[in-house]
Parts: structure tokens; C-alpha cells; sequence
């Protein structure tokens, strides 16, 4: 960091913000597969809060990277700066004071481990959407699937490249075996508790 460059504390802060709110802030990290219902259940997560009130905005994949990061691709060190950038990003959404959604792919250990020392451990709930690759397969809503096995695809997760699955998420989903309803409530029943928390503290 360049030594000449001085921090400036301002006077309206994260604490401020969420208590004229009346809420906390923190990140809710989706991560899965590629089309193991990241983005759809995010989305009516965030709809769910919305509705009680919360102040909201998610970051996801697909259109991120049409814009702040159409710079990078999917190398190894492309989606660690693409989970670097959005992670410093999120960061600065909790600063605001906003319930803060994410839902990147986000396939390795490493990389998770980063952007929870990039937000905070205690701002960061990660949710593992386990949808097996055999799933995301017959599923395959974009058709990324089909391209990544015709070889048109390179480093696609879960195809040629690595998917590795969180060992301690504070939420884990498996699609298969519950309704969407379900795994909806299971991230609100996380959520609430910690906004619960907030509330009384
Ligand atoms: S991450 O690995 O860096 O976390 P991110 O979530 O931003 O990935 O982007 C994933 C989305 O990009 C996928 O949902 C898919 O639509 C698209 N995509 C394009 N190429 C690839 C690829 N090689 N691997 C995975 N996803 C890809």
C-alpha cells in the first residue's frame, strides 16, 4: 500500500447507518456449481427480506462480470482477483449498512478462505448450494454444460476444473432432496436469528 495514502475516518459509519435502520449488515456468500440454483435462491432470499423491510443488494456472478470484472476470465488467478474485487466490494456494501448477497461459483477453499478475511468472519454466513454435477448437468439451463463436454469451454467447474466443497457451511442446501421453499427458509432461519441477535444486542 503506498505509505502516502492516509485513511479518513467520516463521521457517519457502518454502526449508524444500521441503527437508523434498525438492522445488522453482513454478507450472505452463496457457492456452488454453475447452475446448482445459486442465483434463484439468493434472489428469493433477498425477496424475502425485502419484504420485511431489510435494505438489500446481491452481487452475482453472471452480471458482475459483464461489467467491473469483463476483464477477467476463469484461470486460477482470474477468479481469484474476479472473488477478490467483489469480496472488497461486499465489504464496502456492509460498510453501507445493506444485507449484503453474493453468489459466485467461488470453487476453492483458498479462494473462500480469502473473502472471508476480506468481510470478516462475523459477517460472513456461507451457504453451499450442493447440487450434484450430474444435476447441474441435466439441468443445464445455459447450455455451458454440453459447450464445456464438446470441449468449447475451457476451465469449466466441475467439468475440467475443480469444484471443492466447503467442509463447515452455515447453511447447506441440497436441491435434490428438498424444495426450493424449504431451502429458502432454512437461509431465512439462519438470517433471522442473526438479525434477531442484532436487535437485542
Ligand atoms: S467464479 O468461479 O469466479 O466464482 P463466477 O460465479 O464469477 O465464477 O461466474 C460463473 C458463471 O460464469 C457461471 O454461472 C457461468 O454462467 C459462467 N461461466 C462461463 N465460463 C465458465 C467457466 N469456465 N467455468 C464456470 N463458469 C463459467
Amino acid at each position: 500500500m503506498d505509505e502516502n495514502i492516509v485513511y479518513h475516518r467520516y463521521e457517519i459509519d457502518r454502526k449508524k447507518r444500521c441503527k437508523s435502520k434498525n438492522q445488522p449488515s453482513f454478507v450472505v456468500w452463496f457457492t456452488g456449481l454453475s447452475g446448482s440454483g445459486k442465483s434463484t435462491i439468493a434472489s428469493l432470499v433477498e425477496q424475502k427480506l425485502f419484504e420485511k423491510g431489510y435494505l438489500t443488494y446481491t452481487l452475482d456472478g453472471d452480471n458482475i462480470r459483464r461489467g467491473i470484472n469483463k476483464d477477467l476470465g476463469f484461470t486460477r488467478e482470474d477468479r481469484k482477483e474476479n472473488l477478490r474485487r467483489i469480496a472488497e466490494v461486499a465489504k464496502l456494501f456492509v460498510d453501507s449498512g445493506m444485507i449484503t448477497i453474493a453468489a459466485f461459483i467461488s470453487p476453492l477453499k483458498e479462494d473462500r478462505d480469502m473473502i472471508k478475511s476480506i468481510i470478516g468472519a462475523d459477517d460472513y454466513v456461507e451457504v453451499f448450494v450442493n447440487t450434484s454435477v450430474e444435476e447441474c448437468e441435466r439441468r443445464d439451463v445455459k447450455g455451458l454444460y454440453k459447450k464445456a463436454r464438446a470441449g468449447e469451454i475451457m476451465n469449466f467447474t466441475g467439468v475440467n476444473a475443480p469444484y471443492e466443497e466447503p467442509k463447515h457451511p452455515d447453511v447447506a442446501i441440497k436441491t435434490e432432496d428438498e424444495s426450493i421453499d424449504q431451502s429458502v427458509e432454512n437461509v431465512i432461519k439462519k438470517l433471522t436469528d442473526k438479525i434477531e441477535a442484532y436487535k437485542h444486542e
